[in-house]
């Protein structure tokens, strides 16, 4: 079996490796043609953990193109993985995705043999069987479930960690218009990644709710283990980190995202939750879960940023360490790090940013005003104040060794990375979630909790 990819990009150049790497030979078709020229040239166009090495070792069997009759015509399969942005009101839109479709469906009018088109891009629900298929159906002169199968296969991946999200899913989603096409799916998948992974068929609108109630559900979780961290901020003699781990101790809790540190960001937790909310409200349904969590994660920055513009004045410093939205990465979309910088920055305060990964998208983003320093050292040096954004293992390294810096006296480490013991007359150290360290707000609060 031969597949196409459409769509380039964080996600779709992993998907054509991880397809090389399992023996099937591929073709890439992208927009924009320097991202197919890097393809053709052997190189990724996006940077994520083990991709060149995959682009690398399987180039045999990886073809990148701009035509695509070249590439439909060629394959059996072709996945599709296009912007699907969101709008005004949060909910994605199609027009990549119909406009891919019309050239799939222009090539497969003339096309005999049965093709199977594959929307891995994030869609709302009732998309994929309705203004998708019927655009194929109109375009190609050809029925979905007859002539040409049609499935729904989202991406359960995190940025940073595609490849192997790629190859060892939990489970594999598969929305489907017929049996034919979701065995054709199935068994293609079964190829990448293995016989035991679960796969989860079903019908496309129930394929299309599960993938935006997947991160709902890990928002919720994400805000849930935020408030308890707001709790503890006031409680006197509470740790956020030792109730969460008790927690996520229960099986029906389980441990992962349940940190409590700062609010969740990046390209699909934000929106997903948004377009959840966005599609109950469209069905009379009032989401109060998703909207809940997404009211707890903004005011997460002023949490953060509060701590500091407190205890800080205008014209003074500070380093800002975590400007991706999450560590292993350079992506900086929704990031709490870059947003707390900008908000810094508007209350008056001079930034010096660092992130390992992600300083040209961030540069890109704030402007010429905020500088960046080419290491945490140098950062923190030159700083009054400093804040941990992202749980980064250099940031950790970094502290282990820190011995303190003239010029800082105030350390706010969201993520726990450092020894509370650093803490002394000249070095405050505010740990998110930790009420030894931070002073409730009023005597009120104090009372209550006596
Ligand atoms: N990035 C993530 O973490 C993630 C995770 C899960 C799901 N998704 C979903 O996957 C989809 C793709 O996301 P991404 O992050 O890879 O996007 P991206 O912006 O990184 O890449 C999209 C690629 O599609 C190309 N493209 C745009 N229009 C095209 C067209 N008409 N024909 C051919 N190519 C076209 C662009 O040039 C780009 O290379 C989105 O729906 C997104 O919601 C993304």
């Amino acid at each position: 079996m031969k597949a196409s990819v459409v769509g380039l990009g964080k996600l779709g150049s992993p998907l054509l490796a991880v397809l090389a790497a399992s023996g099937f030979e591929v073709w890439g078709i992208d927009v924009v043609p320097d991202t197919v020229a890097r393809i053709q040239a052997g190189l990724t166009p996006v940077q994520e953990p083990q991709l060149q090495e995959l682009i690398s070792e399987n180039r045999v069997r990886i073809h990148a193109t701009g035509d695509w009759r070249a590439a439909i015509a060629e394959t059996d399969v072709t996945f599709l993985l296009v912007p699907t942005p969101s709008g005004a009101d949060g909910a994605f839109s199609n027009r990549y995705l119909l406009s891919a479709v019309e050239e799939i469906g222009r090539v497969l009018r003339d096309k005999a043999a049965y093709h199977l088109v594959v929307i891995n891009s994030t869609t709302m629900p009732g998309s994929v069987g309705g203004p998708i298929r019927d655009r194929l159906e109109a375009v190609s002169g050809k029925h979905v479930a007859r002539e040409i199968g049609l499935c729904y296969n989202p991406e359960f991946i995190v940025l940073g960690n595609v490849v192997q999200g790629l190859l060892h899913p939990d489970f594999v989603l598969i929305g489907e218009s017929d049996a034919r096409a979701g065995d054709l799916l199935e068994a293609l998948c079964r190829r990448v990644v293995g016989a035991t992974v679960p796969v989860a068929r079903m019908n496309f609108i129930n394929a299309e709710l599960t993938k935006i109630a997947v991160n709902t559900y890990i928002t919720a979780k994400i805000s849930f283990a935020n408030m308890l961290g707001e709790i503890c901020d006031r409680l006197p003699g509470a740790d956020a980190d030792i109730v969460t781990a008790a927690l996520g101790q229960d099986t029906r809790i389980g441990k992962k995202y349940l940190r409590g540190a700062t609010g969740y960001g990046g390209p699909c937790f934000p929106r997903d939750t948004q377009a959840f909310a966005t599609m109950a409200r469209r069905v009379g349904v009032d989401a109060t879960i998703a909207t809940a969590a997404q009211a707890i994660n903004e005011r997460q920055l002023r949490r953060v940023a509060e701590i500091i513009t407190s205890r800080t004045a205008p014209g003074e410093r500070i380093a800002v360490l975590g400007l991706a939205y999450k560590p292993d990465t350079s992506v900086v979309e929704q990031s709490q790090g870059l947003m707390l910088a900008a908000a810094l920055e508007k209350a008056g305060r001079q930034i010096i940013a660092h992130d390992p990964l992600a300083m040209d998208a961030a540069r890109a983003a704030l402007g010429p005003t905020v500088s960046f320093a080419g290491s945490p050292e140098a950062a923190v040096a030159a700083a009054d104040a400093v804040v941990v954004m992202t749980p980064c293992s250099e940031y950790t390294r970094f502290f282990r060794s820190w011995a303190g810096a003239e010029r800082t006296r105030l350390l706010v480490d969201c993520w726990r990375l450092v020894d509370p013991a650093l803490a002394s007359d000249r070095l405050a150290v505010i740990q998110l979630g930790h009420n030894d360290t931070f002073a409730p707000v009023d005597d009120a609060t104090i009372a209550v909790a006596n």
